[in-house]
């Protein structure tokens, strides 16, 4: 297949074809991903606790984010990658969060994810108006977690939801590309998913947005500790890794990940 784009995926999203993404921290998961048809790799840092056996994200530093990313982009050919602002490498300021994007960049990633809305949104147009796509992270944004007072849904009472509605709209104007809702009510994700022109990824946020993330390990069942809710073992029935990631790409497509009944608030 041809490389994927920003215009590819702004397509796939306003004609309805689900985008599959997964989060991928290696050359080897990489390029059996990319084969398996995965839209978009996600060097997330989500890494700190997969890879690294931390309690959260917050531990992640700069420069593992960039060895992860040169890993992952040396493995693939065709995925759209993204690189996650690790916690304290964007919030300073403006000339801060370019600086570490240009790093993620320079490793090898097409787009840049940061989290939450708000104070976030001069940020990400000074990145875009550099040449820098970003995607934005709103909902249950984890290096918060500590703030938020643990891994819990957000926007379910009215204030919660018109302000990630309200804030998601402000870092589209402000020229994010793609936008990631994580852990929040399907309707919800589902009014944002409609009113956005820019791809919408969800976790935990039904199968109204415009595609699924997962973490890769939680997928595969190699997590040792109890799962989300949201997450589907594909290995389960599955002959091997590579078909496992294929079983979760068709999934996602057809739409049968998640299901309402089970995966969803
Ligand atoms: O780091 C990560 O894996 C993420 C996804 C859960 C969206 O940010
Ligand atoms: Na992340």
């Amino acid at each position: 297949r041809k490389p994927l784009t920003l215009h590819r995926l702004r397509e796939m999203h306003a004609a309805g074809d689900k985008i599959a993404m997964l989060t991928c921290y290696d050359a080897t998961f990489a390029t059996l991903l990319d084969a398996a048809g995965v839209d978009c790799l996600l060097v997330g840092d989500s890494l700190g606790m997969v890879l690294q056996g931390h309690a959260s994200t917050v531990p992640v530093t700069l420069d593992e984010m960039a060895y992860h990313t040169r890993c992952v982009a040396r493995g693939n050919q065709t995925a759209w990658v993204i690189g996650d602002l690790p916690f304290g490498s964007y919030q300073a300021s403006k000339e801060q969060a370019l600086h570490s994007a240009v790093t993620l960049m320079q490793a090898g990633a097409h787009m840049v994810k940061l989290e939450g809305g708000g104070w976030t949104t001069e940020t990400v147009r000074f990145l875009v108006e550099r040449g820098i796509p970003v995607c934005a992270h709103l909902g249950l944004t984890p290096q918060s977690v500590h703030a938020l007072g643990g891994y819990r849904v957000q926007g379910r009472n009215m204030e919660g939801a018109a302000q990630l509605r309200q804030q998601a709209g402000e870092l589209a104007e402000a020229g994010a590309a793609m936008l990631v809702l994580e852990l929040i009510p399907s309707t919800l994700a589902g009014e944002v998913t409609t009113a956005l022109p820019i791809p919408v990824i969800g976790i935990g946020a039904g199968v109204d947005c415009s595609g699924q993330v997962l973490v890769l390990h939680d997928m595969l069942n190699l997590t040792a500790a109890r799962l989300p809710r949201f997450v589907r073992n594909f290995m389960a029935g599955s002959a091997s890794v590579e078909d496992a990631a294929r079983r979760y790409v068709a999934a996602v497509k057809d739409q049968s990940f998640p299901d309402p009944a089970l995966h969803t608030y």
